[in-house]
């Protein structure tokens, strides 16, 4: 671990009341963690705004495999990113639906695209990109 810096914060009585209720909703022990969180998440956000840098995530679909050809198509798209595709998990709901997660990585760019190509199919019901980091700048 790094070395370790306290520094002192100064904040409005209702502001600091605000943001304990909120950390301890969000089952943080202490506003330490809490705060290098928050700051470790707007490190990420960053990092995404860079098209070239290089993150990872998960894309979520929902869709109904029985639209015609949809499921040839996703796999399509799938193939043609397999660089940046490095698994994915296919769940069967129901009779009509499926639920598959997909974890990718490489550049920020790449991987809105790939994350835009699926969830615009026709068929996939919802979809949801989580990007992260690979956790080596944060
Ligand atoms: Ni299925």
């Amino acid at each position: 671990m790094s070395q370790i810096t306290r520094f002192g914060v100064s904040i409005e009585n209702a502001l600091l009341e605000k943001f304990d209720q909120l950390i301890f909703a969000r089952s943080y022990k202490n506003r330490s963690e809490a705060i290098r969180d928050l700051i470790r998440n707007e490190l990420v956000l960053q990092h995404w705004g860079d098209d070239e840098a290089e993150s990872v995530g998960t894309i979520t679909i929902i869709f109904d495999h029985h639209v015609r050809e949809l499921t040839e198509m996703l796999t399509n798209v799938q193939h043609q990113f397999n660089e940046q595709i490095i698994a994915a998990t296919h769940i069967h709901l129901d009779h009509h639906n499926c639920l598959e997660v997909i974890a990718v990585r490489g550049k920020t760019a790449a991987i809105r695209k790939i994350s835009d190509k699926l969830i615009s199919l026709r068929g996939v019901k919802h979809g949801k990109l989580v990007m992260t980091t690979t956790g080596k700048d944060v």
